[in-house]
């Protein structure tokens, strides 16, 4: 469907519909949403769920009959909880508009029940309470798990025991990190379906909810140019970076037990991966692209420790300013030899993909904060203008450029012909600036997931054997970084990164972008 120049798919009706495959329906009067933030006193409930349901509300996006609890071990009144909310809402979806009215309404509907994780008899007082505001309706209940990992089961134990819904459907949004390895990942599964069917089960990856992420399909399916390009024919390879310009201040205690791979590159880069790499679909159905998705990492090659570089951040100076190391966060033991950087070179065995290097980099506290896909095409055969660009030939291919964020945007890299009588070349971009392009402000990565999972849309959540084969992939080179205590190359803080992962790219002919 076009409408006003902007191409609309519409939604696929999934072919059959049980209570908990079935799309939930803003219309129908009877029903009503109960959203329970599962540690709401947290960090991410503050600083993304809250936030999210609001501006989902401001959107009119929200069911008419709604009601989000937050819960957590933390006392706190409903007020209390309110006040907490109010000072991470913003207005940020129309400045020009004074959104407070509206967050009183959202903040009239947040409620708050204090509990423990593993307490049947606070989850029915939970569910006592849900029920008062469902007031009769048809409940559908969704919790989002936003707690420690180590808890998850005993928080999916009392709700699926003690607060389920009894007529409606009963939702439960995982975060991750699911599992340290094939095995524990596959326990926590395990564990899971003991008291939840796969299709209650969403597994949150928020970089699938980023707009570019979201634009990548749409991109290569629905662009003629694009998808006969997509291939070893002319791809020469194909580079997934993630850069954060700041440390793990303040999450230390977490990250040192998980590292950078596990952080960044087995969930968020890889799935894009899988994005990027898929066979088309057949239809845009969940399970349709989930199962290309399994295909893609089903066919990489086991990876080796020699195709990987880690790396750690240590203390530096710059201006006057002592930046610091991994290491000096009280809750990272001082020999850490955890990585906050990783470079590394994968291959997916297939025909369309055979031999073509998909290089992922992944690092805290580095020069710059950006999350790029960046795509490079082989040299023009015979290409009449080589000389006119210089004798580094990489100058002269193209490159394509999908800027997850910030200032997100896609630009082709191409030559022509600097204006004037003589021929002399250039490097130019073609350029989608989504700023320049479109005035609204790009809706937050758990806006869009908080609704798909309200509304039964599981194309942006992680299935368990999508799980299974991104931890396959990783869980042997892991393993044998933490059995040989690899040391990771140190770099200052601020910088660009090991020196290592130039090597690295080299060996395989790539110069990251
Ligand atoms: P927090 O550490 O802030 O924990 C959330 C809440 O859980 C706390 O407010 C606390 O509530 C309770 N809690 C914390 N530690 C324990 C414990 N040891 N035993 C029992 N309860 C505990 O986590 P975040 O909010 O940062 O993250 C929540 C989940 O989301 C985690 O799985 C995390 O890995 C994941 N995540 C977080 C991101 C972030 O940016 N923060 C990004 C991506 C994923 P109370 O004491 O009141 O019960
Ligand atoms: C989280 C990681 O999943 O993603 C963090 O645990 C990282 O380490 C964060 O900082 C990055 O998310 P975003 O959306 O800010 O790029």
């Amino acid at each position: 469907i076009l409408k006003d120049g902007i191409l609309s798919v519409p939604p696929v009706t999934p072919p059959e519909e049980s209570i908990d495959n079935a799309k939930f329906d803003f219309d129908k009067e009877n029903s009503t949403v109960s959203i329970t933030v599962v540690g709401a006193s947290g960090d991410l409930a503050k600083k993304k769920i809250f936030p999210a349901l609001f501006a989902l509300y401001y959107e009119g996006c929200l069911p008419k009959h709604f009601t989000i609890f937050g819960y957590a071990r933390s006392k706190m009144s409903d007020a209390e909880l309110r006040t907490m909310v109010s000072k991470t809402l913003t207005c940020r979806i129309d400045k020009r508009e004074n959104c407070g009215e509206k967050m009183d309404q959202f903040l009239e509907r947040c409620f708050y029940h204090p509990g423990q994780y593993d307490s049947q008899e606070n989850f029915l007082e939970l569910d006592k309470k849900l029920k008062e505001h469902e007031d009769g309706r048809v409940a559908n209940r969704l919790f989002y798990l936003s707690i420690p990992p180590n808890i998850f089961i005993d928080a999916v134990k009392c709700a699926s025991t003690s607060a389920s819904a009894a007529n409606g459907w009963t939702r439960v949004i995982v975060e991750k990190p699911f599992g340290r390895d094939s095995e524990s990942s596959a326990a926590l599964t395990r564990s899971l379906k003991q008291y939840l069917d796969e299709d209650q089960i969403f597994r949150i990856d928020h970089y699938l909810g980023k707009e570019l992420v979201e634009n990548l399909s749409v991109l290569r399916f629905s662009n003629l140019i694009f998808e006969p390009l997509w291939s070893r024919q002319y791809i020469r390879n194909v580079q997934f970076i993630f850069a954060e310009d700041f440390g793990t201040e303040g999450r230390g205690g977490y990250f040192d037990n998980y590292g950078i791979i596990r952080d960044i590159m087995q969930n968020h880069l890889l799935q894009i991966l899988a994005l990027f790499a898929m066979e088309t679909p057949v239809s845009l159905d969940a399970e349709d692209i989930r199962n290309e998705k399994v295909k893609v990492l089903r066919s990489m090659r086991p990876l080796r420790l020699d195709d990987v570089v880690t790396g750690q951040y240590k203390s530096h100076t710059r201006g006057g300013v002592k930046y610091p190391a991994y290491t000096d966060d009280k809750t990272v033991p001082n020999d850490s030899l955890t990585p906050t950087f990783a470079a590394a070179a994968l291959f997916i065995d297939n025909a369309r993909w055979d031999g073509v290097p998909f290089l992922m980099k992944a690092g805290k506290a580095l020069h710059d904060r950006r999350a790029e896909i960046r795509v490079q095409f082989r040299h023009v055969p015979g290409n009449l203008y080589n000389k006119n660009i210089g004798t580094d030939l990489d100058l002269a291919t193209n490159e394509l450029v999908i800027r997850v964020q910030p200032d997100e945007a896609i630009y082709l890299k191409i030559n022509n012909k600097v204006p004037g009588l003589g021929m002399r070349l250039d490097r130019s971009n073609l350029n989608l600036l989504y700023a320049a392009r479109y005035d609204k402000e790009i809706p937050d990565a758990y806006e869009r997931l908080l609704l798909d999972a309200i509304e039964g849309e599981r194309r942006l959540f992680i299935r368990s054997d999508e799980l299974d084969a991104a931890w396959s992939l990783f869980t042997p080179v892991l393993k044998e970084l933490e059995e040989k205590k690899t040391v990771p190359e140190y770099y200052p803080y601020g910088s660009r990164g090991p020196v290592g992962s130039h090597y690295l790219a080299a060996r395989y002919k790539v110069r990251w972008g």
